[in-house]
């Protein structure tokens, strides 16, 4: 499993913010569901939810345990009684083990952002949302699509091959799942979930610069960059940064720009 680190995550994820802002817009909240968030990360999303549910609740869970303690030490105060997080891995989503009452909710909403892409196996992670939700609950995802940031995977690919960096990355496998919007619709309706939309929608992710583009390449290219020993991580992305750079330079404005693509998945439990 790769090592979040929370505090970072915390810091270099706006681009993710602004996604998870798009996808809570697209759920139309009336203010009163009990929402699941899946892959809370370091909880701000979640948080953010939680002030749009005056008269509901979000439950927040991550697989990564320094994540969740994130989530509880920075979002979860005595006056927000609508609000918890708690560790459990997306693939093993059981309802008993939820914290408090919450095993008596039926959920309304079963929400995702930039998480599944992590999941290898998608199917569990689908019967486990069916389970929680009340009939005719909503399944709203977006995560990494097939495609996705195929420039930087691009660069990387050809660095781990150059004699410095292959040492390291001996039996590597590609990390992430992008998968097509073919490849997931086909497993909703084994899930019993009907699909209402399911598609790969490219965005640009803009990065303050190469500082920027460096703090993303750090917390969430785990996969690579902690092949490499801690002393020479850094020499890993100056690397992947010149090479990145000089192919897709930073824009007048001096950010950076990488071509990503979501898939994005609304689904109704039937
Ligand atoms: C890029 S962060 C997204 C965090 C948050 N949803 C957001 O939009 O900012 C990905 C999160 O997915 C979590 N994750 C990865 N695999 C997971 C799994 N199998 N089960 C639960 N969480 C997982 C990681 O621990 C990490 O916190």
């Amino acid at each position: 499993m790769p090592q979040w680190n929370a505090q970072d995550y915390a810091k270099s994820s706006s681009a993710q913010a602004i996604w998870a802002q798009e996808l809570i817009t697209k759920l139309n909240l009336s203010g009163d569901e009990v929402v699941l968030d899946v892959g809370c990360g370091d909880g701000k999303v979640t948080a953010e939810m939680a002030r749009s549910l005056p008269k509901g609740f979000v439950l927040g869970i991550d697989s990564s345990a320094e994540m969740v303690e994130f989530a509880i030490a920075e979002h979860i105060q005595p006056a927000i009684a609508n609000l918890q997080f708690a560790c459990m891995d997306a693939r093993k989503i059981d309802k008993k083990s939820f914290p408090g009452k919450l095993f008596h909710f039926p959920f309304h909403i079963v929400f995702s952002n930039a998480v599944l892409h992590w999941v290898d196996d998608q199917p569990a992670f689908l019967r486990g949302a069916n389970r929680v939700l009340g009939w005719g609950g909503k399944l709203v995802t977006s995560s990494g699509g097939k495609g996705c940031a195929v420039d930087v995977v691009r660069v990387f690919e050809a660095l781990i091959q150059q004699s410095t960096w292959q040492p390291y990355f001996t039996n590597f496998q590609f990390p992430y799942f992008f998968y097509s919007a073919d490849e997931y619709a086909a497993w909703l309706p084994e899930s019993s979930f009907q699909p209402v939309r399911v598609d790969l929608v490219p965005k640009d992710m803009i990065h303050a610069g190469k500082e920027g583009l460096a703090s993303w390449i750090r917390t969430t290219w785990m996969p690579y960059i902690h092949r490499v020993s801690e002393s020479r991580r850094e020499e890993l992305i100056e690397e992947f940064l010149q090479e990145y750079l000089n192919h897709h330079p930073l824009d007048s404005h001096g950010n950076s720009h990488v071509k990503m693509v979501r898939l994005e998945v609304e689904a109704i439990k039937i």
